[in-house]
């Protein structure tokens, strides 16, 4: 099995770290790359009780002989980076190799600067970003006045599109948000100054990438964000500026569709949500702060509580659907311990209307209340079960049922933070 996606598939959190983590160390990865997003993510690794956070690097970064591809389709902040790969290394743990596609974007301060101003103007409607500038930064390749990796090496192309980018942005800063004027020469300093350390890293990645696969060596295509949070298929606008879903790999590391072989669907054993946007199961009451409480649901990244709900299998369909899982990764399972019965979402009703599948429009993703239908809970602590067949009866109800109801046979269920808290359920 050469290639393999690794993706959210709620909103963000589901615990994609983890399931990288597992499979680098139940087989051998010889590529662990990074597609869309940058160092929005936040992804928690625990091995032997020691836990590693990775924002913006690939999670593979934390096992030596493993190849870390940041791609094509990754916003990346050399701030951030080299801060991140600094803050591991002085954790003297080894590394394995980083490369860096010459073609992804660059977030530089402005879009830092931009993102934060524009959620403040935005007042009570904001999305709720995490402020790293992701979104000014993909708005910006769009609009064709980006800045990509390889042009720090050039300080002459550097300078001229640096002022292009500044142009209506110092407009908006000083006219509209009441900001100083950002200059050229202070953004060229800063990105210059990464320029030396970068160089080395820098490659073609797709070729890199495609060239692997044809020696048959297995590449892991880490998501970062969730199906929910795509700026095409999630809850828009309460979304993130990428594509976090399958289709988004292809086009974030130049890998064509044919070349996948699986595609798992990291999903929670309920639901969360970090920011702002519709949630239908979300819970306001002593099931959700319990959720939250028994489950740790704070951000990794931002360190903002998480809001909670139950599992919704609209959700876990529809992210089968779009992203053409072949299965999914059940994690957090013991955290659902000590419940009498356990609500699902098997529909939602809108303005008295059964919908069995995601409602048409936004308008009536936000109106949906769930049907739920209620399971029974079980009270043991199941966090040191290795077997399927060791599982309270009821829990093992639970998965069954979800995996019915989700449209993706499940591959494992996570029952702990740590690498061996894992029941492999099909392998
Ligand atoms: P990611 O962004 O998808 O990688 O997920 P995060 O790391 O942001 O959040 C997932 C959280 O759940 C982390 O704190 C993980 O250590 C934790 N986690 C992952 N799988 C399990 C599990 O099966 N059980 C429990 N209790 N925690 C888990
Ligand atoms: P991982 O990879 C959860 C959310 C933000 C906000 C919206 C837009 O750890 O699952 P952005 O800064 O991307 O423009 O914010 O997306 N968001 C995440 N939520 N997990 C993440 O990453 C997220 N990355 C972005 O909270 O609602
Ligand atoms: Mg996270």
């Amino acid at each position: 099995m050469p290639a393999i996606v690794v993706l959210g598939a709620q909103w963000g959190d589901e615990g994609k770290g983890k399931a990288t983590d597992l499979l680098t160390t139940q087989q051998s990865i010889d590529f662990c790359v990074r597609t869309s997003g940058g160092h929005n993510a936040g992804h928690t690794i625990v091995v032997d009780g020691e836990k590693f956070a990775t924002h913006l690097l690939p999670s593979g970064i934390l096992t030596p002989g493993c190849t870390n591809v940041i791609g094509n389709g990754v916003v990346v902040s050399p701030e951030a980076l080299f801060r991140e790969l600094d803050a591991l290394t002085a954790r003297d743990v080894s590394l394995g190799e980083l490369v860096i596609s010459g073609n992804a974007h660059v977030i530089a301060s402005y879009h830092s600067t931009i993102d934060k101003v524009t959620e403040r103007f935005l007042g009570k409607n904001k999305i709720g970003t995490t402020g790293r500038g992701i979104g000014p930064a993909y708005a910006d390749k769009i609009n064709r006045v980006g800045i990509r990796v390889a042009d720090l090496f050039d300080e002459k192309i550097l300078g001229e599109k640096v002022e292009a980018a500044l142009e209506v942005k110092n407009h908006l800063l000083t006219k509209v948000y009441n900001r100083r004027a950002i200059t050229v020469e202070e953004v060229v300093e800063d990105l210059r100054s990464y320029a030396d350390r970068l160089a080395p890293m820098v490659r073609d990645t797709s070729l890199l990438l495609n060239q692997a696969l044809d020696r048959d060596e297995t590449v892991l295509f880490e998501g970062a964000q969730a199906t929910m949070l795509d700026v095409d298929h999630g809850t828009y606008p309460f979304v993130t500026s990428s594509s976090p879903v399958a289709g988004g790999v292809c086009t974030g590391a130049g890998v064509g569709p044919t070349r996948i072989d699986r595609v798992i669907g990291v999903i929670k054993a309920y639901t969360t949500r970090v920011g702002s946007g519709p949630f239908p199961t979300e819970l306001f009451d002593a099931d959700g702060e319990k959720l939250w409480k028994v489950g740790g649901e704070v951000g990794v990244s931002t360190g903002r509580d998480r809001r909670c709900g139950w599992y919704d299998a609209v959700v876990a369909r529809y992210a089968t659907r779009v992203n053409g899982l072949t299965e999914l990764f059940m994690t957090k399972l013991d955290v659902l311990s000590s419940w009498e019965r356990v609500p699902v979402c098997v529909a939602y009703d809108v303005d008295g209307v059964r919908h069995d599948e995601m409602p048409l429009t936004q308008t009536e993703f936000h109106a949906a209340t769930p049907v739920y239908e209620y399971l029974d809970g079980w009270w043991e602590d199941i966090s040191g079960c290795r077997r399927f067949e060791d599982l309270p009866k009821n829990a093992q109800r639970y998965v069954k049922a979800l995996e019915e109801m989700s449209g993706a046979p499940f591959w494992a269920v996570g029952v702990g933070p740590g690498r061996d808290q894992t029941i492999v359920v099909n392998d």
